[in-house]
């Protein structure tokens, strides 16, 4: 039997910003990502479990130098998920981003940098070297 299918997660690579000498370093360096979880799954821990195992994937994989993620600024359940998996809030956007009302809404911009991985985790990495 096949285990329940409960949300998905999305990966996207592409090169960072660069001066055209150093473009070559620059080629798909940088992963914006993003996720959706069954509401009747919400609560549990599984997105941020997910996430966690998505950074990993990103900065022990594929060796890139940051990754992203947005979200609209009334997303709390999400902006609390990237806070927790250890990303910092960058960008405040002002009515950047067209939600499905069709009311341009503003929007957040989370990162993380490879030297920022893995953050430290509190009550569970207390302690250790
Ligand atoms: C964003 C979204 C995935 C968050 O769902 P979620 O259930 O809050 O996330 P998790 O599965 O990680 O669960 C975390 C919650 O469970 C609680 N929890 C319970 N047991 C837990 C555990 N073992 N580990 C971690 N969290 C646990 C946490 O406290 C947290 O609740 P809180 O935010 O109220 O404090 C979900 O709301 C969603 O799919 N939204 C629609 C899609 C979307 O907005 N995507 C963002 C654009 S990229």
């Amino acid at each position: 039997m096949s285990a329940p299918i409960i949300g998905d997660l999305m990966l996207r690579r592409e090169d960072a910003w660069a001066q055209r000498e150093v473009a070559d370093r620059a080629r798909g360096m940088q992963v914006e990502v993003g996720w959706a979880l069954d509401p009747a799954r919400e609560g549990h821990g599984y997105a941020t479990e997910a996430v966690r195992e998505l950074l990993r994937y990103c900065f022990e994989e594929l060796h890139v130098h940051r990754v992203i993620a947005n979200c609209f600024a009334g997303n709390d359940a999400s902006a609390r998920l990237m806070e927790r998996v250890g990303m910092r809030r960058e960008t405040y956007a002002v009515r950047e981003a067209l939600h499905r009302s069709g009311r341009w809404l503003d929007s957040l911009v989370y990162a993380m940098l490879d030297d920022e991985w893995p953050p430290a985790r509190p009550g569970r990495d207390q302690g250790q070297d």
